[in-house]
């Protein structure tokens, strides 16, 4: 792929199985986590990733930017196939990509201050001079709305939205042209959720960012997403532009996510409510005849059960997986 294209980031069929344990398991079981995805991220975009817990998100992004070795598949990243590369020639890349996780009490040493926390990643990639460290902590502790003063604190001190605000400057302090961004505001208060996203596109617009954002439901997606990709047990059933997929919801699945959305007045509510989604998640281990929705999806047929919907393009750039292509 021509590395100058405006595709950054593209999966193509990428799996990933974990071996499964506990009850029943033969030991030649597995995990379907992320089951045959394909889809790419353009440069500058922010892709959304949404489905509910278990359904393979954490795992796709975490494959993506490679803290996991893959089952199958590839991964270009501006062109490179960094699938298969062992750390020395990852090394590069992991620059290049940075991660922000859900809960950034964890994800920050305790015994570092945030002068350190910020330093760390330009010491490991050996970028500038203890000066020029010194300088980026203090100019990125502006960028995420801190006080230069806050350097020589420790995470405890912190509000989780203000730490939050420590692991971007962190993963920005290697200037990364991509960030995963995994349910980044989903442990915070609602107060703050808007100002960090707020803060997630002002940064993506000044270093020309690209963002693999993931959530669990549909409301926290749409404002900062080009397009959404949404998952079901390992696979994606439906990618669109923002807007269509709102507008337009193809797949049963993503319908039943939009019903989940809580509407302000519980009238408009009931009215606008379709058949949503009963019966329990099925497990990633089983091997599934037909379309893995069809014993929760009201619109199942015989045809469902038997044969698995193609993954079509229904109208541009409108992609879902579902015999009625979008006809409900
Ligand atoms: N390291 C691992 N070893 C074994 N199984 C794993 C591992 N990580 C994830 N899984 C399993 O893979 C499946 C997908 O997990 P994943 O964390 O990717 O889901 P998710 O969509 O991010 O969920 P959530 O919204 O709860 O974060 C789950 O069944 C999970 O138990
Ligand atoms: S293929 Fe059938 S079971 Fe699967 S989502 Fe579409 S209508 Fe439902
Ligand atoms: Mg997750």
């Amino acid at each position: 792929m021509n590395p100058n294209s405006e595709i950054l980031l593209d999966v193509i069929g990428l799996k990933k199985y974990f071996p499964a344990r506990g009850a029943g398991s033969s030991g030649r079981n597995m995990l379907k986590a992320v089951d045959d995805l394909t889809f790419h991220i353009k440069r500058g975009e922010t892709f959304g990733l949404v489905g509910e817990s278990g359904c393979g998100k954490s795992t796709t992004g975490r494959s993506i930017v490679r803290l996991y070795d893959i089952t199958n598949g590839e991964i270009h990243f501006d062109g490179h196939n960094i699938a298969n590369m062992n750390e020395r020639q990852l090394k590069p890349f992991r620059k290049r990509m940075q991660t922000i996780f859900q809960d950034p009490y964890s994800s920050l040493n305790p015994g570092m201050n945030v002068a350190q926390l910020i330093s760390e990643p330009m010491e490991i990639h050996g970028i500038g001079s203890k000066q020029d460290r010194r300088d980026t902590v203090l100019e990125l502790l502006e960028k995420v709305g801190l006080k230069a003063e806050h350097a020589q604190r420790y995470p405890h001190e912190f509000s989780g939205g203000q730490r939050q605000r420590i692991s971007i400057a962190r993963a920005l302090s290697v200037r990364p042209e991509f960030i995963l961004c995994d349910e980044p505001i989903s442990a915070l208060d609602v107060s703050v959720q808007a100002q960090v996203v707020n803060m997630l596109e002002d940064l993506q617009a000044e270093f020309g960012l690209t963002y693999l954002f993931i959530a669990h439901d549909l409301s926290m997606v749409r404002h900062i997403s080009d397009r959404i990709g949404v998952m079901y047990l390992g696979k994606l059933v439906e990618l669109a532009p923002s807007d269509e997929l709102y507008d337009r919801p193809a797949h049963p699945y993503t319908q039943a996510l939009l019903d989940a959305i809580p509407k302000p007045d519980p009238k408009i509510a009931q009215q606008l409510s379709s058949p949503s989604i009963t019966g329990e998640l099925p497990s990633l281990i089983q091997n599934f005849q037909g379309c893995n929705f069809a014993s929760r999806c009201p619109f199942a047929t015989e045809q469902c059960r038997q044969e698995e919907p193609q993954w079509l393009e229904i109208s541009p750039g409108h992609f879902t997986a579902c015999h009625l292509h979008g006809m409900i």
